[in-house]
C-alpha cells in the first residue's frame, strides 16, 4: 500500500485545510502518525477520508495521541451544570466518556446511548436579532466562533480535536449571512463547520496591533459557559452583545481557588512551524491584562477591542467551511484555529458526529516575551 498522502484543500492558502489519504486511523503507524501530525500543525485542519470504521477506543486514542499526557474530556464535569450553554449540545458515549455525540434529530440506539434527541445548535436561541422563519431554511449564520476549551479551572484547552461524520444530510446549501453591517455573505454546504486560522489573523494585524497582542494577556469570566448563558452573541458570531445580561459573579457558582480564573497569552505558538495564532475566545473574555500590569475591565471596551482584532480573520475569503461526508475524520489544531457550528436543519434530519478532546497536558506556548 502506498503511504499516507497529504493535498491541501485549496493550494493557494495551503495554511487552513488539506486532505490526507491512504491511512487507516484505527491502525497507524508510527511513521504515519508523525506525517499526520505534520500535516495537522502544517495545515491545521485535516480531513482523513473513509474513516467509518473508527471506533469511539479507536478516536481517543488517537486523539490522545497528539498529547499522550493529556486528562479526561476537554470541558472535564463542567457541562454537568445545568446552567451551562454547552450542557443541551452534548451526550457521552457510555462506554468511552472522551467521546462526545453530537447532531441533530432522532437516533433510536448508538454506542450503547438509547432513544436521544440531538439538537443542532441554532442561532435564534443565542444571537440577539435573527434570521426571519420564512428564510431559515435558505439562510444561516455563523453560531459561535470559539475554541474547544473549558477555560477554567486545571483544564488547559485541548491541543487537538476530533470530528467523525456518522451521518449527514446532504443535498442543500445554504448562504451565511455576517449581519454586521458589511454585507459580507458566504455561500456553504448545509451543516459546514466553518474554521478560520488564527495565523492569517495575527498576520494580517499591524505591527503595533501584533506587538498588542504578543504583549497582553486575556482573562477569562469564572464558569464562563455559565456567566453568558443569559446574554447573547454579535449577528456574526465573534463575541457578545454588551448589554449587561451576564449572569452576575457573585451568583456563579464559587470560585474554590482564585488560580481557576484562566489567564492566557493572547498569541499561541505553533510547535511545528513556530508561527504565532492570535487565539481569543471572544464570547467569554472578560479582561485584558497589558504587560505593564493595567488591566482593562470594562467589558464593552474590552469586547470591542478583541473584536476589532479578530473580524477581519473571517472574512469570507479567508473562511474554510468544511463540506462533510460520511465517513470523514476532520483533525484540527485547536491551538491555531478558531471554529463555528453553522446552519440549521429541519428537525426531521438526522445528522450524526463524534467529537473527541482532552484537557491539554500543557498550556498553550506563550510569546518568549512574556516568559
Ligand atoms: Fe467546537
Amino acid at each position: 500500500m502506498p503511504g499516507i498522502t497529504v493535498s491541501p484543500i485549496t493550494p493557494s492558502r495551503p495554511g487552513l485545510g488539506a486532505l490526507i489519504d491512504n491511512v487507516d486511523l484505527e491502525n497507524l503507524s508510527d511513521a504515519d502518525f508523525e506525517a499526520l501530525r505534520h500535516a495537522l500543525y502544517t495545515h491545521n485542519v485535516v480531513c482523513v477520508k473513509s474513516q467509518a470504521h473508527l471506533t469511539p477506543k479507536g478516536q481517543a486514542e488517537l486523539t490522545r495521541r497528539f498529547d499522550p499526557e493529556a486528562m479526561s474530556y476537554g470541558h472535564g464535569k463542567t457541562i454537568d451544570a445545568k446552567r451551562s450553554i454547552l450542557h443541551p449540545d452534548l451526550k457521552t458515549v457510555p462506554h468511552q466518556p472522551e467521546v462526545q455525540v453530537i447532531g441533530n434529530g432522532f437516533v433510536p440506539e448508538y454506542e450503547g446511548l438509547e432513544n436521544i434527541t440531538l439538537k443542532h445548535p441554532h442561532h435564534r436561541t443565542f444571537h440577539t436579532t435573527v434570521i426571519p422563519e420564512d428564510k431559515d431554511l435558505d439562510f444561516t449564520r455563523f453560531y459561535r466562533w470559539h475554541i474547544d476549551a473549558a477555560l477554567y479551572g486545571g483544564l488547559q484547552p485541548p491541543l487537538v480535536t476530533s470530528l467523525l461524520a456518522v451521518k449527514v444530510p446532504k443535498g442543500r446549501t445554504q448562504t451565511l449571512l455576517y449581519d454586521d453591517g458589511s454585507n459580507d455573505t458566504l455561500q456553504v454546504p448545509l451543516g459546514t463547520t466553518a474554521f478560520v486560522s488564527g495565523y492569517t489573523m495575527f498576520d494580517n494585524l499591524s505591527a503595533e496591533q501584533k506587538e498588542f497582542v504578543l504583549t497582553s494577556k486575556v482573562e477569562y469570566a469564572p464558569h464562563p459557559y455559565v456567566w453568558i448563558s443569559t446574554a447573547k452573541s454579535r449577528p456574526d458570531g465573534l463575541g457578545m452583545v454588551s448589554e449587561g445580561k451576564e449572569v452576575p459573579v457573585d451568583e456563579l457558582p464559587p470560585v474554590e481557588k482564585a488560580t481557576d480564573v484562566q489567564i492566557q497569552p493572547m498569541a499561541w505558538q505553533n510547535p511545528v512551524t513556530g508561527r504565532f495564532a492570535l487565539q481569543i475566545h471572544p464570547s467569554v473574555v472578560r479582561k485584558i491584562h497589558l504587560r505593564d500590569g493595567t488591566v482593562i475591565d470594562d467589558l464593552a471596551k474590552v469586547r470591542e477591542m478583541v473584536h476589532d482584532l479578530q473580524r477581519p480573520g473571517i472574512a469570507p475569503p479567508l473562511v474554510y467551511a468544511h463540506d462533510w461526508e460520511e465517513g470523514d475524520c476532520v483533525l484540527f489544531n485547536n491551538h491555531g484555529v478558531l471554529h463555528s457550528v453553522v446552519g440549521a436543519f429541519d428537525k426531521d434530519e438526522v445528522r450524526l458526529f463524534r467529537q473527541c478532546n482532552l484537557a491539554a497536558s500543557r498550556p498553550p506556548l506563550a510569546p518568549e516575551v512574556q516568559a
